[in-house]
This record gives C-alpha cells, structure tokens and sequence, in this order.
C-alpha cells in the first residue's frame, strides 16, 4: 500500500502515523492481510463506478479504494470539522427527533458517525455502509473495540440493497461532497425510498456558503467534486427529492446540518410506502 512511490516520503508518512494514530494500532494495520479481510466485505458483483475509482482523494493514490486512506482517515478528519470533530459529529445526533428503530448510516467510512448512533440509540439495529471495502475493516475494528454491534455492508449509496420503507433514520455524513452532482442527487433519492413515511434524513457536510469562498480550502483537502458541491445546495436537493420540513443549520466553522422528514403523502398526491 502507498500514498507516493517516494521511499523517503514513505518513510516521513509512516513516522507521523506512528504518532498520529499510535503504534498499537499501527503495528495492527501494518499486519492486517488487507485483501483477506476486504474480501469478507467485498460484494463480488458490485463494479465501481468511474466517478469513484478514477479518483485520487486526499491526495492518495487510488483514493478510497487503497487502505491508505482507510488508515490515515480518522487522524485527517479530526482536523477537518473545525473547531471540534467530534463536538460536530454530536450536533448530528442531536438534531434526531425520532426514536429510530433502524438505522442507516450511508458512506459509513471508518465509521465514527455509526458508532456514536450506535451509543446514542443501543437498541436500534444500526447499518453502516460504505464503498470502500478498506474503509469497513477500520470501521469493524472500532466497533469490535467499543463493544457495538454494527453491521457493515459494501455498496453502493445512490443503489442500496434494501427494501422500500426500511428505516426510520438514514444519515449521510461528509459523502456529498466527495460525489458528482447528480450522483448526489441519486443517493437523495434512494434515501426517500428506504426510508419509512415520517422517517427522517440528516444530512452533516460541508458549508456549501462558506466552501463557495474559501475555494484554497477546497484545494487543500484535495477532492475532486468538492467545487461542485459548494456551489449547489444539499437544502434544494433535499426538497426536490421529495423531503419535506426541510432545513439547514450552519454549525462549527465550516459545516452545516440538513434535514428533512418523508411525508406520509408524496408530492404526487399518492400514499408514501
Ligand atoms: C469523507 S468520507 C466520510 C466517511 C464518514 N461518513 C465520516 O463521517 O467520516 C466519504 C466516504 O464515502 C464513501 N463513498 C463515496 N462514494 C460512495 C458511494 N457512492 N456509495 C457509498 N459510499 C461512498 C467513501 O468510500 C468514503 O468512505
């Protein structure tokens, strides 16, 4: 695995994950057969889409689909939601209304945003998913070492594998940015299908206002579709996806929080699932 072919950048990179992420957990992913374990996830008919696998993210080779990334993500994203990740990541879980039952977490990642679902509502089955086979060992390890009983499925946000009407709460965090517009806009979609009438969408990314002007912030953190994104608005694509009660809070320094419900009768006048 490498984020440069450069031996002496390799060896600078390693050193700072020694200390970053620290050398337990280190020597653990350093020993851990990365394919074996992926394979325990990986859908064998699932084909990635160009979108995703034409990507370098972050500044990795082959972005998500190289466990680099997997490995480096948590020690990145505690910089990257200012002034406080986890302090943003609880702005989520305060802004549930519901007392959800069953809960998707899509674009898991290594699954921070799932564990704190899972300890917010412990009797609720919890699903993270997420494209990245390598993203879901890390995410799996975090829950075995929390004591959380996740499950975690490989797939595909904007084409899940689940039936209508599935779930009381789905949540999206940091993936909307990292996806072309109408990708986006397809996995708002998919989560007005699985979700339950009343059931309720939190959506946690970027500032899109803030992002439009802070263009050397984008170029930074290196993701291709991130200029995109912070010219459109998560608030608009919700509502056309059908969501209603819809809105967006500004939270942190650049973040915000958008949600909306399934209504219980669709826009077209017909009963929702
Ligand atoms: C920036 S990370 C966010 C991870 C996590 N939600 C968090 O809050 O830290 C984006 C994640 O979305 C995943 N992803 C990107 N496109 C996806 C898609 N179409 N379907 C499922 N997961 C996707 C990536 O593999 C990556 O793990």
């Amino acid at each position: 695995m490498s984020i440069t072919q450069n031996p002496i950048g390799q060896l600078f990179i390693k050193s700072m994950l020694r200390v970053l992420i620290g050398k337990k957990q280190l020597q653990f992913y350093d020993t851990l057969n990365w394919q074996t374990q992926s394979d325990r996830f990986r859908q064998p008919d699932l084909i990635y889409p160009h979108y995703y696998s034409s990507q370098n993210y972050h500044g990795i080779e082959g972005g998500y689909l190289n466990p680099v990334a997997a490995i480096t993500y948590d020690v990145v994203a505690a910089y990257t939601a200012p002034p406080n990740e986890t302090w943003i990541r609880q702005q989520l879980i305060a802004a549930i209304d519901c007392q959800p039952r069953r809960i998707l977490d899509l674009g898991c990642g290594t699954g921070s945003a799932t564990l704190m679902l899972k300890q917010a509502f412990p009797q609720a089955v919890v699903i993270g998913l997420d494209l990245s086979p390598y993203m879901l060992i890390v995410a799996e390890y975090k829950a075995q070492l929390a004591g959380l009983n996740i499950n975690w499925i490989h797939g595909l946000a904007e084409a899940t594998p689940f039936k209508e009407a599935d779930f009381d709460l789905v949540t999206v965090s940091f993936l909307l940015h990292e996806t072309p517009v109408e990708i986006s806009q397809l996995i708002l979609q998919e989560c007005f299908r699985i979700l339950k009438p009343e059931g309720e969408l939190i959506i946690l990314d970027g500032n899109q206002k803030r992002l439009r002007h802070a263009k050397w912030l984008i170029d930074i953190f290196q993701e291709p579709y991130s200029k995109v994104y912070a010219a459109e608005s998560v608030n608009t694509w919700i509502g056309e996806a059908g969501f209603e009660s819809v809105k967006t809070e500004y939270i942190g320094w650049i973040d915000q929080i958008t949600q909306g419900i399934k209504p219980i009768v669709s826009k077209c006048g017909c009963e929702s699932l």
